[in-house]
């Protein structure tokens, strides 16, 4: 099998010492990636755009790799300071404040008027909102509850491209054909495991993410439209790294982190599932291409059905699948 420029459209590569530990894990394999902004402090403004830029190409080396930067959204924002970041970035990420790692600057509230100015400046510009859709409440009714704020969102500003992030609910699916400006991404775990996989029997730090894997009603929905490549749907990896002292703790840090294995993840599920390559290449890169209407670097990735034991750590970083065995290996990448 092989896909052709593979985009990863939720990705967290970090900084500092991590960014160099995990940057290659994502810039060896895949042709993109949208770089979620959320350091600390969050990347808010033009210099922190382009700085943080500039650490990730250092950090991938001669790969060939385009970030797809995006910026911590903030109702402050207005259209002049839009308009002069415009051409540095492919997305501003919205947080509920507080909600996960790094988010506490983000928005409460949410009250269309407050965020109209922001909103509609995004919208006449055509910059995408990419969203965290997450209530505070109780944590497996997080994302339902979030339903009636994408409908406003998504009512009160009609042309503004809003992509719900890392979907795992039945409810977000049904949003996508109700509302035209309504996109979403979806993670590979949560196209695998549910909550029981999470906290079913042992814990298992390492698959614990925001927002948390839900039911299998729910992981039925999501596998729906990603083995189908519905047009709205696009793979985004939400790989989320943390130090393996910070997932294996008593108070586990949030975040999967499967960048090295989330092709050949998504190999294995489609052919387990018998979906087509088309679907897979439409839903790893092709419909990406179209709805953030990007050109994208080639790069082919050749896989082939043949074991692939994870490693127990990628620079000290655990994977999704530590010590277990895989179906599918990457066996070439050409960039061409
Ligand atoms: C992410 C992180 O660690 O930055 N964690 C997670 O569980 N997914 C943040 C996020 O996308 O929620
Ligand atoms: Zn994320």
């Amino acid at each position: 099998m092989q896909l052709n420029a593979p985009l990863d459209m939720h990705l967290h590569l970090r900084d500092g010492e991590m960014l160099e530990k995990i940057a290659k894990s994502s810039a060896e394999t895949f042709s993109g990636a949208i770089i979620m902004p959320n350091l600390v402090p969050p990347v808010s403004t033009k210099e922190e755009v382009v700085a943080y830029r500039q650490r990730i190409e250092k950090a991938i080396g001669k790969e060939t790799f385009t970030p797809y930067m995006t910026l911590f959204f903030k109702p402050s924002y207005d259209k002049a300071f839009l308009e002069s970041i415009k051409d540095e970035i492919t997305a501003i990420k919205l947080y509920p404040a507080g909600i996960t790692t790094n988010s506490e600057g983000g928005v409460s509230g949410f009250d269309v008027e407050e965020l109209r100015p922001a909103l509609e400046a995004m919208s006449e510009l055509n910059i995408p909102l990419c969203v965290h859709g997450e209530t505070n409440g109780f944590v497996m009714d997080r994302e339902a509850e979030f339903a009636s704020i994408y409908e406003r969102l998504a009512t009160a500003f009609p042309k503004l491209k809003i992509i719900m992030e890392h979907i795992t609910t039945k409810s977000s699916v049904d949003l996508l054909d109700k509302f035209e400006n309504l996109y979403a991404s979806i993670t590979i775990h949560h196209l695998l495991i549910t909550l029981d996989d999470v906290a079913g029997g042992m814990l298992k730090p390492h698959l614990f993410c925001k927002p948390i894997a839900k039911r299998p009603e729910d992981r039925d929905a999501l596998l729906k439209v990603a083995l189908a490549a519905h047009p709205k749907v696009m793979f985004g990896s939400d790989s989320a790294p943390h130090p393996k002292h910070a997932k294996e703790a008593c108070g586990c840090a949030a975040g999967v982190f499967t960048s090295p294995i989330a092709l050949q993840l998504l190999a294995e599920l489609f052919d387990n599932n018998n979906a087509s390559v088309e679907n897979l290449q439409a839903f790893v890169s092709g419909n990406a291409q179209n709805i953030y209407d990007i050109s994208v670097p080639n790069k082919t990735v050749f896989l082939e059905k043949t074991p692939f034991k994870v490693p127990s750590d990628y620079n000290g970083v655990v994977p999704m699948y530590a010590d277990e065995e895989i179906a599918y290996s990457i066996t070439k990448v050409e960039n061409n």
